[in-house]
């Protein structure tokens, strides 16, 4: 039986209802990480009480997801302000920090005030030479140690996440370890993606596809995910692009997703994101468009027998190939060493006591 929670967001996706909003507060940021996808404007960004008006127009959309993100969001200088409106707006709030602010006791202390459901920070070594190879700031890593100690003493929810690169794939196991160490489990991405303005540098650093067949068979075996194909042909859309949520950047541009960055229109400028979102008077081509690609996409990933596998995501095809269906490079190594991690799996089950053998 499906629960309300099921429900409700299958309803959202059903009826383009927008019920999450990620606001890039700023793309100010204390650390210089080599693959950030973010790429700033000389633009004005907007400032505490204009965030504000965003998130009443937001709240009468519907929206009761909020996540406050960036560059740094605890770089913005009305930060609290916007966290405060967040709350008393009754949304639901969630963070993603790289944690530096937060080894302020204070800072910390002010922010748990806030009652986050969660917050996301990253973490990229278990060391600080391998986490500030990656940050390019030296005391980042020291920094994140105290905030994780701030936030775990305070008794705040906090999920730690590894972009997993090259130069971390061999120190996942003590990166874990050393959440362990607050309490604190660490997710994984194996997607680096293009940064927003279409450049494909971060994907340099993108692990190798010996490393990946071996991470995906680890994760199997110790029930983290499941390596099963997606069922493509039934799936209505591959993502919610452009239907549940709503990504705002820091000078008030609204996308269809944090990863499409096509402007819709400017918060400060629409008087309803309702009417934007349902296409009262005309709906906006980009609307129009990703809404028919997330479908459309199911038909030509179903073709491919790794696609099935693949994380796939339109806006990084079309940056990647100019073709928002292409099986794009990343997509076809997410796919096929998924596809061959499974195959080693099925082979083992085959043979265990070849495998008993072996792991003894
Ligand atoms: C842009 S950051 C903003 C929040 C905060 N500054 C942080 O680093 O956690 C949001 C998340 O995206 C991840 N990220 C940044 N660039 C990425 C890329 N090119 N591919 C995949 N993830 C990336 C970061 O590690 C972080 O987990
Ligand atoms: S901390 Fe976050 S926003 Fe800053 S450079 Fe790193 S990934 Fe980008």
């Amino acid at each position: 039986m499906t629960s309300p929670l099921t429900r409700f967001i299958e309803g959202a996706y059903e009826q383009n209802r927008p019920i999450s909003g990620q606001l890039e507060l700023t793309y100010r940021c204390n650390l210089l990480c080599s693959f950030c996808y973010n790429s700033p404007q000389k633009r004005t960004q907007l400032d505490g009480p204009q965030w504000l008006t965003a998130l009443d127009k937001l709240k009468a959309a519907g929206v009761f997801n909020i996540t406050l993100t960036g560059g740094e969001p605890f770089r913005h200088p009305d930060f609290f302000t916007i966290a405060e409106g967040v709350r008393e707006r009754g949304f639901v709030l969630k963070t993603y920090t790289n944690g530096v602010d937060l080894a302020r006791r204070e800072t910390a202390e002010r922010y748990a005030a806030l009652g986050p459901f969660d917050t996301e920070i990253s973490i990229h070594g278990p060391t600080a030479a391998i986490h500030e190879r990656l940050t390019g700031v030296r005391g980042s890593f020291d920094k994140l140690l105290v905030a994780l100690g701030h936030l775990s003493e305070l008794g705040l929810k906090v999920s730690l996440k590894t972009p997993i690169t090259r130069l971390n794939q061999q120190h996942l196991k003590e990166i874990e370890d050393l959440g362990a160490r607050f309490g604190y489990r660490v997710t994984y991405d194996t997607n680096l993606v293009p940064t927003d303005d279409g450049s494909s540098g971060p994907l340099e650093l993108a692990p190798n596809r010996e490393f990946l067949v071996d991470f995906f068979v680890d994760q199997a075996r110790r029930g983290k995910m499941a390596l099963a194909p997606r069922p493509i042909k039934e799936m209505k859309q591959v993502c919610g692009v452009g239907r549940t949520g709503i990504t705002i950047d820091p000078y008030g541009d609204i996308f269809p997703c944090v990863a499409w960055r096509e402007a819709l229109g400017n918060i400060l400028e629409v008087e309803a994101l309702l009417d934007l979102w349902h296409g009262k008077g005309g709906l906006h081509e980009t609307l129009e468009q990703v809404r028919r690609v997330s479908e459309e996409a199911t038909t030509h990933l179903a073709a491919h027998p790794e696609a099935v596998f693949a994380s796939f995501c339109p806006a990084n095809a079309l940056k990647e190939t100019g073709d928002p269906f292409a099986l794009y490079p990343a997509a076809q190594v997410s796919g096929s060493t998924k596809l061959e991690a499974a195959e080693r799996l099925r082979e083992e089950e085959k043979t265990p006591e070849k495998n008993a053998g072996e792991n003894k």
